[in-house]
């Protein structure tokens, strides 16, 4: 039965210090909250700003519903203490929310990266609680929840995205309740016994309760909540439902969790696979290396819960081994540069910096390298081009929400060809079932599945590679997007 549940104390936020409302008219029918606005600058001054679309699959997922629902997007445009115009760019409204340089410390690099990431990837880094980025998150979501609550038009719908903003859906209700409101949360959830360590386990369980549906990667991150639901706000959960109670018992809100495993822009993808330019670049990349009979790809953000650590010494020892030699394999390690500022990151960089400086002093030939690391960003097409280039695609995650690199692989080898060497603490591996599933904290076992994919026949290969494809050629992001918004539109009506 449904509990009485008390909401704590410092979650009812007086009006007047929410912050300055947005400047937009709230004409939006629909609005996207995301810490990060979809676009990045194109100059580094400010005088002649220039904007492109960043490549995510969320903005192309969401670009058309904001074309034809006059919608809105409300985000941080990435640069600490600028204050911008809410501005237009391909169709979209963009309404930027300034962060101050202190707040970037404390609220973006601080709680949301060294105590949130941490904690919800399975204490794999230890997180650190300090008191002072916990009231810079709050400050900052009651921010956003300002700028979307100016934006949106009566009874509009919001759509909030991911662990940095958890206390918008709360803030939003008690500015807008005639607002319909979801979250999505991009990372894992954790189980109660890892979350019971954030002192402030109640606020944000309260906050994101709030959202009339959460909406989370894989079934067990959803079960995670609705039982920290349960056990830290006391809040009455019945199969997927979480009711809201006031003092008197009187049911005020009822709010859903369920899973909505996330994918990629498949269209573009595979419009890339088959462009001419694209297949010549992968080509250009064999021959850069080569041509050696055998390559293999890393594609990661530098962060500790990839597993690149764990990859990389997997391949020295198969190197030490001799089951592989520089003749006859590469491995493109590509680690795009992040969250440089954060300790864990920087001890992170030079470990692998290390390992790969090592195993290339090693192993390189004057002809040949074992590894060709790359600490740099690219742009989709140099990818695909990548994708296109490489025998085996090498995901070692030891927590990852999705995984959409493992998707996007699979969804450029139109000629299924190719294997996949998948950790399954992934949220790709519930669905890319097919692909050599590993648990990369097992070096022996990790060794042995790059072998296999290494050798796999092309019959094999063929076989796997075809059932990843009909998989996510059926699920891309569009079909995600749609099934969340339809779903969020099924839920009670807004009071
Ligand atoms: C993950 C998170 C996103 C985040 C991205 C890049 O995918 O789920 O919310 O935007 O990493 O991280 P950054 O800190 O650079 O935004």
């Amino acid at each position: 039965m449904a509990q009485t549940r008390v909401l704590p104390r410092e979650l009812h936020v007086p009006e007047e210090k929410i912050g300055k409302p947005a400047l937009h008219p709230g004409s939006s029918d629909f609005i996207v909250v995301s810490n990060r606005l979809p676009v990045d600058r194109t100059s580094t001054e400010d005088s002649d700003a220039g904007w492109r679309r960043s490549p995510g699959g969320l903005v192309t997922a969401l670009a058309p519903v904001m074309a034809t629902r006059d919608g809105a997007w409300v985000g941080w445009h990435g640069a600490a203490d600028g204050e911008l115009e809410p501005f237009h760019h391909e169709g979209m409204d963009l309404i930027p929310v300034p962060l101050s340089a202190d707040e970037v410390e404390l609220y973006y690099e601080g709680f949301s990266n060294a105590s949130l990431w941490p904690l919800y990837h399975d204490v794999i880094a230890p997180p650190e609680f300090h008191r002072t980025w916990w009231d810079a998150y709050r400050t900052v979501n009651r921010r956003f929840a300002a700028a979307a609550a100016g934006a949106a038009a009566p009874n509009a719908t919001v759509w909030v995205q991911d662990y940095q903003l958890q206390l918008v859906p709360r803030y939003l209700r008690q500015l807008r309740p005639d607002l319909r409101i979801g979250f999505f949360n991009h990372i894992p959830f954790p189980p109660p016994e890892i979350f019971a360590q954030l002192p402030w386990r109640r606020e944000i369980i309260s906050g994101l309760l709030e959202a009339d549906l959460i909406g989370f990667q894989r079934p067990s991150d959803s079960a995670n909540f609705l039982r920290s639901a349960r056990r830290f706000v006391g809040a009455g959960v019945k199969a997927a439902q979480v009711q809201i109670k006031d003092l008197d018992g009187k049911v005020v809100h009822i709010s859903r969790a369920a899973p909505f495993p996330i994918s990629i822009d498949v269209a573009k993808i595979q419009e890339l696979a088959v462009r001419p330019d694209v297949i010549a670049r992968s080509k250009q990349i064999r021959e850069d290396l080569g041509n050696p009979e055998t390559i293999l790809l890393g594609v990661d953000r530098l962060d500790y819960t990839k597993g690149i650590t764990h990859r990389l010494k997997a391949y020295g020892e198969l190197l030490t081994d001799g089951a592989i030699t520089v003749e006859d394999a590469a491995l493109i390690q590509v680690a795009s540069p992040s969250r440089e500022r954060v300790e864990s990151y920087r001890l992170l960089r030079d470990e692998v910096d290390g390992m790969v400086g090592r195993i290339n002093g090693q192993f390189d030939t004057t002809s040949n390298t074992a590894i060709r690391y790359l600490h740099h960003s690219y742009p989709v097409e140099e990818m695909v081009a990548l994708y296109l280039a490489s025998d085996v695609m090498l995901v070692t995650s030891l927590r990852d929400g999705m995984n959409l690199v493992a998707k996007e692989y699979v969804a450029a080898r139109g000629n299924n060809t190719g294997a996949l060497v998948l950790s399954e603490f992934t949220g790709a591996a519930d669905q890319l079932k097919s692909a050599l599933l590993v648990n990369p904290h097992d070096i022996d076992g990790l060794k042995t599945a790059i072998m296999r994919a290494v050798r796999l026949s092309p019959g094999e290969s063929s076989r796997r590679m075809r059932a990843m494809r009909r998989q996510v050629l059926a699920h891309d992001v569009q079909r995600w997007s749609e099934e969340f918004l339809s779903t969020l539109a099924m839920e009670a009506e807004p009071q």
